[in-house]
């Protein structure tokens, strides 16, 4: 199916994602064996396309990947990093009227980060005015979703569990589970293979209905638990993420609580499966300690990596719809 906007990780089907990963996984390989040649290929592939990357929103990871995938493929690239402080935000424009002027302006794929859960979807509905067919991609609409970060996700997971393959896999997904996006993208996309889930979080931090009725609807088995203990040892994916801070206005919520059994150090590796992947979208912030990066599962910054060629696949099926 063409994909113009990119909003929800419930946009792809299952055989989508199949070849989708094999698209992603050609270029990951021509972007570490290809040499020069490879990247002169890559170079040519969107070279007339142009794409503009406007975050509200602080980003690391998904606005340089973003942007040195587009590079990469030869688009050139329009960017706001501070869009709510140096753009015309700042002096009370809203958003659908700043996305139908991007819209007007001839850009092939507007990449949005935004703090307010729905804004892409919002942008989606008005950026293609002047009748120019711009896409929007969702970077993290507030504690919505993050499907470019789901697709790599699970291209991490396809990738670090290729011999056994995701069905059957058992998923722990803990940490932030209430206003974390990329847990909400990421189990909604898991939902599409047979796994089993298990979601940990502290009391008022547990994953919201939508996520659990979208689980039950397709018939995927989960359970939650508050002790980490009680779901690590069965884990062949470990999903950790950190405490989204800055979307929590109740300072009560922060300051009851208790996040030493949350932490992943190599201690906490002694009581899991000795071929355990372990992922975090990252930023992290104390919730997996350093003493844990050598172990041969942490995959955090091989997942960090997948971004560039996910990202670029991305990229290319909406211009080119491939
Ligand atoms: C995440 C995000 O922005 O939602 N970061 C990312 O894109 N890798 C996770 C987070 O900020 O905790």
């Amino acid at each position: 199916m063409k994909l113009r906007h990119f909003i929800s990780s419930l946009q792809f089907t299952r055989p989508e994602l199949e070849s989708f990963f094999l698209n992603a996984q050609a270029i990951d390989r021509l972007l570490k064996t290809g040499g020069l040649a490879a990247r002169k290929e890559l170079h040519e592939r969107l070279a007339l396309f142009q794409a503009c990357s406007f975050f509200y929103e602080p980003s690391t990871r998904t606005r340089c990947s973003f942007e040195s995938a587009a590079n990469r493929l030869g688009m050139s690239v329009v960017s706001t990093e501070n869009a709510a402080e140096f753009s015309s935000t700042s002096k009370g424009e809203t958003l659908e009227d700043s996305t139908a002027v991007l819209g007007g302006l001839g850009f092939d794929v507007l990449i949005m980060r935004h703090k307010e859960t729905g804004a892409a979807e919002r942008a989606a509905k008005v950026c293609n005015l002047h009748g120019l067919p711009m896409g929007v991609v969702n970077g993290g609409d507030g504690t919505g979703e993050h499907p470019s970060q789901s697709l790599l996700d699970l291209y991490t997971i396809w990738k670090e569990k290729a011999d056994r393959g995701i069905d059957g896999l058992t998923v722990v997904i803990g940490g932030d589970l209430k206003h974390g996006r990329t847990v909400r993208s990421l189990a909604l996309m898991l939902s599409l293979f047979k796994t089993k889930i298990i979601f940990v979080a502290p009391e008022h931090f547990e994953v919201q209905s939508g996520v659990k009725s979208g689980l039950e609807g397709r018939g995927i088995e989960f359970r939650e638990e508050t002790d980490p203990a009680k779901a690590l040892p069965e884990a062949d994916v470990v999903y950790w993420t950190r405490v989204q801070r800055e979307r929590i206005a109740d300072p009560a919520l922060l300051s009851g609580l208790d996040l030493s059994k949350y932490v992943i150090s190599a201690e906490t590796l002694g009581t899991m499966k000795p071929d355990v992947t372990i992922m975090h979208p990252l930023p992290r912030v104390g919730e997996i300690t350093t003493d844990v990066d050598c172990h041969p599962g942490a995959a955090y910054f091989r997942q960090a990596w997948n971004g560039l060629p996910v990202r670029m696949a991305l990229l290319e099926r909406i211009c080119l719809g491939k």
